[in-house]
């Protein structure tokens, strides 16, 4: 990316008043360019708070949808709206009103932000991967439904004992397809080594880690650790953030064969922001009243209970 880009960008965004938020899975030359790059929790926090009247969040739909519900009276865009999360999609109605006929007013429903507008609105409360653990266990029902992700669903019922985690069977296919036995090919390589794990991958490589959390929590935990070498099991657009945070301690970072990449946020590139950002394109929709009402209700709980 060149200088040309960048004044490009620092112009544009201060003719619209605009922000630039980026996730750590997008294209590192993207985040590059970006005023903030965090996980889900800290993007929906800023997107909830930043003053500016204009936001372009890099990251995919579910993301701008839920800061355009925050922030309804701000512009949202995406450098591409087409950049969408498949897990988003991964719930029906029908599982979340049959376990509220089962359990009635001893039930939660705990919605992974990586989901639609709807499923948020079907939903008591949201949750991201950086703090689902401690939401589901603030609240006061016994029962918990836990959509869409079934993985951070089972992660999220070992820590949480005492309540009864009903899972749905959504899952992330980039986390799904990291294999354990392509970790433990790893960990005989570099004997040593500490694994760290985004809780959206599955039970068999979860129970191989030695760390589940976050993006930002796996960054954070890279950063502290004393191991030489570092095995990473999420999206690779960490990489960047990871090398930054590393730099100058000899820390040597091993991501899995295939190499997990979203091909959704790898939809979002210099060019596509520059353009959203010069034309005004892929600005998201507010979803109906009662959706947004809803979805509203469930992230402003998160947002509530989420914080640390
Ligand atoms: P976090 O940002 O909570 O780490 O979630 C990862 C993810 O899958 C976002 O799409
Ligand atoms: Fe969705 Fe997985 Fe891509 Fe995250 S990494 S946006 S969960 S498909």
């Amino acid at each position: 990316m060149g200088d040309d880009a960048r004044a490009e960008v620092a112009r544009l965004k201060r003719e619209r008043d605009a922000v630039v938020l980026a996730h750590y899975y997008v294209a590192p030359e993207v985040q590059e360019l970006a005023d903030h790059v965090g996980d889900s929790f800290a993007l929906a926090q800023l997107a909830a708070t930043l003053p500016n009247r204009t936001l372009v969040f890099c990251g995919v739909s579910f993301m701008a949808e839920s800061a355009k519900i925050l922030s309804p009276d701000k512009t949202v865009l995406m450098p591409d709206p087409a950049a969408d999360c498949p897990m988003a999609h991964m719930v029906r109605r029908e599982t979340v009103e049959a376990a509220r006929e089962r359990y009635g007013d001893d039930l939660a429903v705990a919605c992974y932000v990586n989901s639609t507008a709807e499923a948020k609105s079907w939903s008591d409360v949201c949750v991201t991967s950086s703090n689902a653990v401690r939401i589901v266990r603030a609240l006061p029902q016994r029962n918990v439904l836990f959509v869409p992700d079934r993985h951070l669903g089972r992660f999220v019922a070992r820590q949480a004992g005492e309540k009864n985690v009903i899972l749905n069977d959504g899952f992330c296919p980039i986390h799904q397809a990291i294999s354990a036995s392509e970790v433990e090919r790893l960990r005989s390589e570099l004997p040593g080594a500490e694994v760290l794990a985004h809780p959206e991958c599955p039970e068999d490589v979860l129970a191989l880690a030695d760390f589940a959390g976050s993006t930002s929590q796996i960054i954070e935990r890279a950063a502290a650790s004393d191991a030489r070498d570092l095995v990473i099991l999420t999206v690779d657009g960490v990489r960047g953030e990871l090398e930054r945070r590393c730099a100058g301690t000899g820390k040597r970072l091993h991501f899995p064969a295939p190499r997990p990449v979203c091909p959704d946020m790898g939809r979002i590139s210099v060019e596509r922001l520059v353009a959203c950002l010069r034309d005004g394109t892929g600005e998201v929709a507010l979803p109906p009243a009662d959706v947004a009402e809803g979805a509203r209700r469930a992230l402003a709980r998160m947002l509530e209970l989420g914080r640390a």
